[in-house]
């Protein structure tokens, strides 16, 4: 695995903003659609329900939304943004980026940016790029938002993936840790990717392998694929591996971590990773209940809510760690710094 550990100058999270469509879908509402049930769907994933976006609202929407709920928070203007990354698998477009969709409506004027594919990790991909621009002191202030639609991209008539996804984003900005701080923000990353998961969780067509016609749609290739199975056991395993291995080569133990805030895809996932590193349940953040898997914005979301609940606080060391489809696989450690 490569890792990323802090080189430059000290680099903090200062503000987190988030958007969640209004609609809740229940489980007992898709139990109308599919054969399925509330008991099922609670058992086997965690999941009591997930916001659903409204037909008019897509990704960068809710992108503009969580980016402007930041720089709320944080006192700051569009335009004293450098740099702005969206990690997305369901992007307004395939172009323009949606990056360049959200520069445009928040005002960051002069600002660069891109988007990032990494599906569920795309969010911690996100943080480490934005960490090692501001790191690198080539940029002051870089907004990373992580933003899906998923139901966009989900086949309403098939069980086994309906039940597991939601639409939501959230926002953090990066910026050079404030004098004195020192103790404060980025420490390290551990990640990987590993392609010979990729037909194992997919969208068939669309792209340039498949490009879209009368029989990609028929065949329903333009929703999400997945073999649940082989997914579930890769991430079981893998959330463990790259979480025990950079807290070892940080020589840091679970201890030391105030909470882990691993991607939201699975209970079963996120409890099995807890127990293999032996980290007590209360400092494994889980709210998968109220969203169901948001892709790249589990992170940002779940962060929000740990705040919210008093279970991060300055100074605490919190540990974020996801896989999804690719492979990606990734963990990094921060000091909170709010
Ligand atoms: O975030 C990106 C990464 N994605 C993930 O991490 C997801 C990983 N995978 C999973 O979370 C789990 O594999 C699932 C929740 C998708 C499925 O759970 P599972 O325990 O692995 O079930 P399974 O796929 O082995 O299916 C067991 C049974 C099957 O029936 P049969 O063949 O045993 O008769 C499925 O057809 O459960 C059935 N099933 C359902 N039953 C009721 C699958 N989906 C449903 C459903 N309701 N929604």
């Amino acid at each position: 695995m490569i890792g990323t550990a802090a080189a430059g100058r000290p680099v903090s999270i200062t503000g987190l903003g988030s958007r969640v469509p209004d609609r809740i879908v229940t489980n007992d509402e898709l139990a109308r659609l599919v054969d399925t049930s509330d008991e099922w769907i609670v058992e086997r994933t965690g999941i009591r329900e997930r916001h659903i976006a409204a037909p008019e609202m897509a990704t960068s929407d809710m992108a503009i939304e969580a980016a402007r709920c930041a720089l709320r928070q944080r006192g700051i203007d569009a335009t004293e943004i450098n740099a702005l990354i969206v990690c997305t698998v369901t992007p307004d477009h395939f172009f323009p980026s949606t990056a360049c969709l959200v520069q445009n409506s928040i005002g960051a004027k002069g600002a660069w940016g891109f988007d990032l594919i990494a599906a569920c990790s795309g969010f911690l991909y996100g943080l480490t790029v934005g960490a090692n621009l501001v790191m690198a002191g080539t940029h002051k202030k870089v907004l990373v938002i992580g933003s899906d639609t998923m139901s966009r991209i989900i086949d309403y008539t098939d069980r086994a993936t309906c039940v597991l996804f939601g639409d939501g984003a959230g926002a953090m900005l990066i910026e050079p840790a404030s004098e004195g701080d020192d103790g404060s923000g980025f420490i390290d990353f551990l990640g990987e990717i590993d392609g010979s998961g990729g037909d194992f969780l997919k969208m068939p067509a669309g792209g340039s392998r498949q490009p879209a016609s009368h029989e990609t749609v028929d065949r329903k290739l333009h929703f999400v694929h997945q073999e649940g199975s082989q997914v579930f056991k890769y991430a079981s395993r893998k959330m463990h591996e790259v979480c025990r291995d950079l807290l070892e080569r940080n020589g840091l133990t679970v201890d030391d971590v105030g909470i882990m805030i691993p991607h939201q895809a699975n209970i079963r996932i996120i409890k099995a990773a807890g127990d293999r590193l032996g980290i007590a349940p209360e400092r494994v953040m889980i709210n998968i209940e109220r969203y169901g898997n948001t892709t790249a914005g589990t992170l940002p979301l779940a962060t929000r809510d740990a705040i919210a609940e008093g279970r991060l606080k300055k100074g605490d060391i919190v540990m974020f760690a996801a896989v999804g489809a690719g492979y990606t696989v990734g963990a990094s450690l921060w000091r909170w710094a709010y």
